[in-house]
């Protein structure tokens, strides 16, 4: 009864305060600020009220005492709500610990939009035990948790990392289009839509964009959507995700995954010499490890071999595709690799969590192969009958598996019109693509990145769906 009598106003002879984001609050210790922000945490611990104000740049602990937190607004604040709170800066004491060291003790305070409490409270939409559906369906609250949104902010200062990195290199970022009317990877994963009458796919990849740039701008990289209409409900795939691309001119397959290593070393040191980021890897990833140079290259051979030493298998599949089972046990079928075989996610895994560390997995069989890909020499392959192997690459990271994939790209005109023709595809859609063998040819190549793949890496998260803003999976594309 008596709390509905008080009403708090400003205090107008004290010092006027200075308005900040949490994130820069450390300059202002002793001085009075205002901070804006939302609920996160609140405690309540004889008659003082604390609460863990959230602004997106950080948290920070606020102390109310005394009248302020004896209104009906105190006592009724419910997490999430927004405020507005007015107070003095000081270093925690002695002892005990708050986010940046300091906490506000607060003379004025306000609500701006204050959150449901009861059934509709924050809380009961959604909390740690809710079932996935409901955290995909509530993806926009999940992205106010601590994990979530440092995951989130992780992205963005790698994305910055990234554009460093190449900035570096001299490798300008070009923004090619979504909208497209060619197949990069293959028709199986391609999204059609209807453009104008005319028939257009989202795209899968930029590669053959940023490879008619190389005679233009040079070395050329891009930060674009992907696309891919894959029915994987695996935990690395995603129908679309953020493809980062290069592509380089004048060089040999050695430079290719130099250059890669290269990028990939270079954006981690980045991350790993700002504090905020560093901070950010360390309370995500407590074990991350900064991989070690120069990364294990591993052939396709090589790795099939590796496999069948290690025991790792594969289901045996029909001409269909399909694991074949035993009449009598009912189990699937298990059997050796062979040269010629896919490396399955699921091997492939294996792999990677056994080697623990980047490993470079190149020269696969152009049967299993995009069109684009340049052949090695016979002379290069290895020695198995009828397999012509490419001068392909991916990069295989522990917990994660594959996070690259690049290749040396065919760079005559006939050999390419000839891969069109083994694929199946119309070359006349082409023609600019073509081109390029045409008016100065070169040797080149690149590759592509999927940066929720490396942030999974990166932060150590069990799916690439936490490490997209609003993920999209099959039968997922809400929120
Ligand atoms: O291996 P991919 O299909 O290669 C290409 O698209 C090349 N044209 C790129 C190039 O050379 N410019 O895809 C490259 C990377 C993969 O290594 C993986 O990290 C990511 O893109 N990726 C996916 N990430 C999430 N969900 C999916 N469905 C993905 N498909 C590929």
């Amino acid at each position: 009864e008596e709390s509905k009598k008080i009403v708090l106003e400003e205090d107008q002879s004290l010092p006027k305060a200075t308005r900040a984001k949490v994130s820069k609050l450390a300059d202002l210790r002793g001085q009075r600020v205002r901070v804006f922000g939302w609920v996160h945490r609140r405690r309540d611990q004889g008659g003082i009220i604390f609460v863990v104000l959230r602004d997106g740049t950080g948290y920070l602990q606020t102390i109310l005492s005394g009248r302020v937190a004896q209104t009906y607004e105190a006592l009724t604040l419910t997490l999430e709500s927004t405020i507005e709170v007015i107070g003095t800066l000081h270093p925690v004491p002695e002892g005990k610990t708050a986010p940046g060291g300091h906490e506000l003790s607060v003379d004025y305070w306000r609500v701006i939009g204050s959150a449901p409490g009861a059934e509709d409270a924050f809380t009961n939409r959604l909390n740690e035990k809710s079932d996935p559906s409901i955290q995909a369906d509530l993806r926009h609250l999940v992205i106010r948790g601590e994990n979530a949104s440092g995951v989130l902010r992780l992205r963005s200062y790698l994305l910055n990392a990234f554009r460093e990195a190449y900035a570096s290199e001299n490798i300008l970022e070009v923004n090619p289009p979504c909208l497209v009317q060619t197949q990069v990877e293959g028709g199986a994963t391609l999204f059609k839509l209807d453009y104008y009458g005319q028939p257009a796919f989202l795209t899968q990849s930029s590669q053959l964009y940023l490879e008619t740039c190389l005679p233009s701008l040079g070395d050329v990289f891009c930060v674009q959507e992907s696309f891919r209409a894959e029915n994987s409900h695996t935990r690395r795939h995603l129908s679309e995700y953020t493809h980062l691309e290069a592509e380089l001119a004048f060089i040999d397959f050695n430079d290719l995954m130099s250059h890669i290593e290269e990028i990939i070393c270079k954006t981690v040191d980045i991350l790993l010499a700002n504090p905020i980021t560093a901070g950010l890897i360390k309370s995500l990833n407590p074990s991350f490890q900064t991989p070690t140079r120069p990364f294990t290259r591993l052939s396709y051979v090589e790795a099939i071999t590796w496999l069948n030493e290690h025991q790792i298998q594969h289901p045996e599949e029909d001409s269909s595709g399909n694991p074949i089972k035993d009449e009598q046990t009912n189990q699937i079928n298990m059997v050796d690799h062979k040269v010629g075989d896919d490396i399955a996610e699921a091997a492939e895994r294996q792999m990677t969590d056994i080697i623990g560390k980047p490993v470079f997995l190149y020269g696969f069989p152009a049967e299993l192969k995009a069109f684009y890909m340049k052949k090695m020499d016979d002379k290069e392959g290895e020695g198995e009958k009828n397999v012509r192997y490419t001068e392909s690459c991916d990069l295989l990271m522990p917990n994660v598996g594959e996070i690259v994939g690049g290749s040396m790209r065919i760079s005559d005109e006939e050999e390419l019109l000839a891969a069109y023709k083994k694929e199946g595809i119309d070359p006349s859609p082409y023609y600019w693509y073509t081109d390029q063998r045409k008016y100065g040819t070169t040797e080149h190549g690149g590759y592509g990145l999927g940066v929720e793949r490396f942030l999974a890496w990166l932060a150590n998260r069990y799916t690439v769906r936490e490490c997209a803003l609003y993920p999209r999976w099959p039968g997922r594309a809400t929120p």
